[in-house]
């Protein structure tokens, strides 16, 4: 049942609000800065954290990474399950190993949460089907309660995931002492109110179905960002390439002089993650490059960001203000209407991309 939506991926974009909600309830309650999370979880005895996963959830582990380090402290490696599997890591006994998973049964995932067995401190998952392989083959799972996800391209997943992850990462900073109380406090609030700014986020669906239909002309199109929107980055460049089939590619914006500006042209879209955080000058003098090749900046950012660049971009959304460390679960929101509205007006099969399952249960 699409609930009078076009395609299950725009019900499934249109429902997280109500599903972080749900997830934040669940993990957070309604007050306090205490998050329910089982008492096997222990960051303090550990000296990293190793996550592995495949696609989007790969990039949900990315992201996490970054809040991991700079918020709990933890040292953090990241891989894809295909290459973590066969490279044949040395995994210590003072590393947990955290696997995230949409299905639960992706099967480079599963082996290599397998090769962890008897290696790592601890096997945690973060999956949304509690009965999967994975989950029931850690030593601790944990749902993201984004329910059932039909649309090939995950997209409540991915938001979900990051949500789980961010509450994880809190928990490790608040177990390791690297947090004030008013600093947990402040972001715990913050998370509470995320269902409201997702439902602002949406609202912007007009202007992002505009910039789609300049999109769907496109060969090619770029997509940068620094810090945590790098992750989120190559989120939107996969989900752009997967429903729209249109070649998409992510960069840090600072590898962008470093080789990919060589393809810049008038007719390649650069899409730009850039709120108005620490990095955002960074990011400015980056779109300046790209339109300096009269590259067409696609500038996703808030209000203040917006003023601050907009002038010179080819096309802006604004999104609502946001505590930066919060910024990938709004920001996953344009990634994905955006690959969404191109997918429509080149009229793909949105739910059903062709050559792809949704689950990977094969190498
Ligand atoms: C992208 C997508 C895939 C999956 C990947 C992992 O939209 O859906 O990249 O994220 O196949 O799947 P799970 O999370 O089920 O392990």
């Amino acid at each position: 049942d699409k609930a009078g939506h076009k395609h299950f991926m725009a019900k499934e974009i249109a429902e997280q609000p109500r599903v972080i909600g749900e997830a934040l309830r669940h993990y957070l309650g309604a007050e306090g800065t205490d998050i329910a999370l089982p008492d096997e979880i222990d960051f303090t005895k550990l000296d990293r954290l190793t996550m592995v996963a495949c696609g989007t959830a790969f990039y949900a582990c990315l992201t996490a990474k970054y809040w991991f380090e700079q918020i709990a402290g933890m040292p953090v490696e990241v891989d894809v399950a295909s290459e973590f599997r066969y490279r044949e890591p040395p995994i210590s006994d003072r590393t947990a190993a955290l696997f995230v998973s949409q299905s639960g049964e992706t099967a480079d995932t599963l082996a290599a949460l397998r090769y962890c067995q008897g290696k790592a401190d601890q096997i945690l998952s973060v999956v949304n089907v509690p009965e999967s392989s994975i989950a029931r083959e850690s030593d601790v799972a944990l749902p993201i309660l984004a329910g059932v996800e039909i649309g090939v391209a995950s997209t409540k997943a991915f938001t979900c995931q990051l949500t789980v992850l961010l509450l994880l990462a809190l928990e490790a900073a608040k177990q390791r002492g690297r947090m004030t109380p008013e600093r947990l406090a402040d972001l715990t609030s913050h998370m509470r109110a995320l269902p409201t700014v997702l439902n602002a986020a949406l609202d912007e669906d007009a202007a992002m179905q505009a910039c789609a239909t300049g999109l769907a002309e496109a060969q090619d199109v770029l997509f940068l960002g620094r810090g945590l929107m790098y992750p989120l980055a190559l989120e939107g460049a996969l989900k752009l390439k997967e429903i729209s089939y249109i070649h998409a590619e992510a960069y840090a914006s600072g590898e962008l002089k470093h080789g990919p500006i060589a393809l810049i042209d008038r007719n390649v879209p650069v899409v730009v993650f850039a709120p108005r955080d620490s990095l955002f000058e960074k990011s400015v003098s980056n779109m300046q490059e790209v339109m300096a090749r009269e590259g067409k900046v696609l500038l996703i950012s808030d209000a203040a960001g917006a003023k601050d660049a907009a002038a010179d971009a080819w096309k802006t959304i604004t999104m609502p203000a946001i505590d930066p460390v919060l910024a990938p679960i709004v920001y996953a929101i344009p990634a994905q209407l955006l690959a969404y509205h191109t997918a429509v007006a080149k009229g793909t099969d949105v739910d059903q991309p062709r050559n792809l399952a949704k689950s990977v249960t094969v190498e």
